[in-house]
C-alpha cells in the first residue's frame, strides 16, 4: 500500500476470504435453528425515514442522540442507515398486515444484516456491523421468553461456543415503575451531585436509568446502596419475573439475575436479558433483547405484545477465532493431494465423484504442481484431521491413501468404499472429526494382529 492509497472508512471494515468463512458457518447454523423453530424470514431495506427511529428508540439514547447516519437526501427528506432492526421489522409488519390485521398475528420473523451506528471504534464496536435478530409478536406468556432463551442457547450450542457465555436478565418493569424507579436514582444521588461529570449530569436528567450499568468507578459507588428495581416493581411484573425464573431454574438453565441490565433502547418493558462472552473485552455482550410490549401500539395504535434480540455477528466471529476454531475444523475441510507423476485426469475425475457422492463435504485440492512435503504442510496447515492422497500407485489399484488423525496421520491404503465409509462417518456438525473410526484397514509397516 503507498501512502496515496484511499483506504475504508474508520469503524467500516472489510471482510477478507479468511474471515468470510465463520460469517458463512454462522449464517448457516442461523438458518438451520430457524427453520427448526419455524422462524419465517424478512429482508428490510438498509435506509429508512428517520423519523421512525426518532419515535421508537427514544429521544433521550445514545443512538437516537449521537450516533444515527441520517441525512438529507436529493429530495430533501431525512432518512438514515438503519440503527438496529426491530423498529424496521415493525414498520414493515405493519406496512404489510402481517401482524396486527383486525386482531393481533402471532408471527415469528428473523432478520440478518448490516446496522450503522456512529460510535466510537474499538474492539468488537464498529460504526458497520451485522445483526442477526429474532422478533415474536403476539406472544405475552412467559413460554415466549423462554423459547427464545431456549433457542439462542441451540445457536451458541451448534457454534461450538457454549462455553463461557453466561444469561444476564433482569425486569424492567411497567413504564411506571421505570419512572418510579428514576425518582429513587435521582433521590439517591442528589446528595453525591457535586460528584458527577457533566456527561453523568446530562445522563441523570435525561436518563437516569443508564447510570444503572456504568462502568465508571465513581458512579458505582455513588449507587452502593440503591435499592434495586425489583423491589420496587408492579404485583404484576414482579410475579411474571418471578414465574419466568422458576420455570428457568426448573428447567436447569443458568442465568444470573442482573440489575444493572437497564439497555440502551427505551423500548422494553420486563424480561430484559444480555448474553455476555468471557473471552471478548469491554464489548462482551454477544446477544441482547427483551420485551418491548408497548412498541407497536406506540407506533401504531394497535397493541401487539412482542419480544426479541440481535445478536452481534462481529462479535461471535472473535470468539470463533479466540476458541482457536480453525476453519476447516469448522467445515472439516478436507484436503486432497495430487501426487500422481502423470494422468492428471484420473485426479479430477475422482474428485468430482467425491464431490457429487458427498455433496455435504468440502473437499479442497492443494496445489498439485508442489511437492509432496509443501502439499502436506498446506493440508496440515488447515488443521485437517483428515487428508486423501493420490499417488501412481493409488492409480494403479483404485485405491486411496488416507492420513487420519486417530491412526496418527500414518498412511493407511482403502478403496473407495472404504475410503467413503470414513468419509461419511466424519461429523459436519460437531465441530471435531469423529476420532473413532474403523480400524479394519490395512496400515502399512503396522503387523496384522
Ligand atoms: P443492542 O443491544 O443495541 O440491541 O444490540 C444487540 C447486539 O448487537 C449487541 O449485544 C452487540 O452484540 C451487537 N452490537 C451492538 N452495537 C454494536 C457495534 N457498534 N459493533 C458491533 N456489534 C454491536 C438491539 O439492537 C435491539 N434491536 C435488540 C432487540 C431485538 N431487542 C428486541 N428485539
Amino acid at each position: 500500500m503507498t501512502k496515496n492509497t484511499i483506504q475504508s472508512i474508520k469503524g467500516f471494515k472489510d471482510i477478507l476470504p479468511d474471515e468470510v468463512g465463520y460469517y458463512d458457518f454462522i449464517e448457516n447454523v442461523i438458518a438451520h435453528v430457524t427453520e427448526q423453530y419455524s422462524v419465517s424470514q424478512i429482508r428490510v431495506p438498509i435506509i429508512e425515514k428517520t423519523e421512525l427511529f426518532n419515535r421508537s428508540i427514544g429521544n433521550d439514547t445514545d443512538i437516537v442522540n449521537k450516533e444515527m447516519y441520517d441525512f438529507i437526501d436529493k429530495n430533501g427528506d431525512s432518512i438514515c442507515l438503519r440503527p438496529e432492526g426491530t423498529v424496521s421489522i415493525i414498520r414493515c409488519a405493519l406496512e404489510h398486515n402481517l401482524i396486527y390485521d383486525r386482531g393481533v398475528k402471532k408471527q415469528k420473523f428473523w432478520y440478518y444484516g448490516p446496522m450503522f451506528r456512529h460510535e466510537k471504534p474499538q474492539r468488537g464496536r464498529f460504526r458497520q456491523f451485522n445483526q442477526f435478530g429474532i422478533e415474536y409478536f403476539g406472544f405475552k406468556n412467559t413460554e415466549s421468553d423462554i423459547e427464545i432463551i431456549f433457542l439462542l442457547n441451540l445457536i451458541f450450542e451448534r457454534l461450538c461456543i457454549d462455553n463461557g457465555i453466561t444469561l444476564h436478565i433482569n425486569s424492567l418493569g411497567t413504564k411506571e415503575d421505570r419512572l418510579n424507579y428514576k425518582k429513587i436514582i435521582k433521590q439517591h444521588i442528589d446528595k453525591n451531585i457535586g460528584k458527577l461529570d457533566d456527561n453523568q449530569k446530562k445522563t441523570l436528567k435525561n436518563n437516569p436509568l443508564r447510570l444503572l450499568d456504568s462502568k465508571s468507578e465513581n458512579m458505582i459507588d455513588i449507587l452502593e446502596g440503591i435499592p434495586p428495581l425489583y423491589d420496587i416493581l408492579s404485583t404484576e411484573s414482579k410475579s411474571r419475573y418471578d414465574l419466568l425464573l422458576k420455570k428457568l431454574d426448573s428447567m436447569k438453565i443458568q442465568y444470573i439475575h442482573n440489575n444493572t441490565i437497564v439497555r440502551g433502547l427505551d423500548y422494553y418493558n420486563d424480561t430484559v436479558f444480555e448474553w455476555r462472552h468471557e473471552l471478548l473485552g469491554s464489548q462482551n455482550a454477544i446477544c441482547a433483547g427483551g420485551r418491548y410490549d408497548n412498541l407497536v401500539e406506540e407506533l401504531n395504535q394497535t397493541p401487539v405484545p412482542a419480544i426479541g434480540f440481535a445478536m452481534g455477528i462481529e462479535r461471535i466471529v472473535e470468539i470463533l477465532k479466540h476458541v482457536n476454531q480453525s476453519l476447516s475444523e469448522i467445515y472439516n475441510i478436507i484436503p486432497i493431494i495430487n501426487i500422481t507423476s502423470e494422468n492428471n485426469t484420473y485426479c479430477a475425475l475422482q474428485c468430482r465423484e467425491l464431490r457429487e457422492i458427498m455433496p455435504q463435504k468440502r473437499f479442497f485440492n492443494t496445489d498439485s504442481t508442489s511437492s509432496l512435503s509443501s502439499q502436506l504442510k498446506h493440508a496440515m496447515k488447515m488443521n485437517s484431521h483428515f487428508i486423501i492422497l493420490i499417488t501412481d500407485e493409488n492409480i494403479k489399484d483404485s485405491s486411496f491413501t488416507v492420513k487420519t488423525h486417530a491412526n496418527k496421520m500414518n498412511d493407511i491404503i482403502v478403496t473407495k468404499d472404504k475410503l467413503l465409509e470414513m468419509l461419511s462417518e466424519l461429523h459436519d456438525d460437531d465441530c471435531s472429526v469423529q476420532d473413532e473410526l474403523d480400524d479394519d484397514f490395512e496400515t502399512p509397516g503396522e503387523p496384522d494382529e
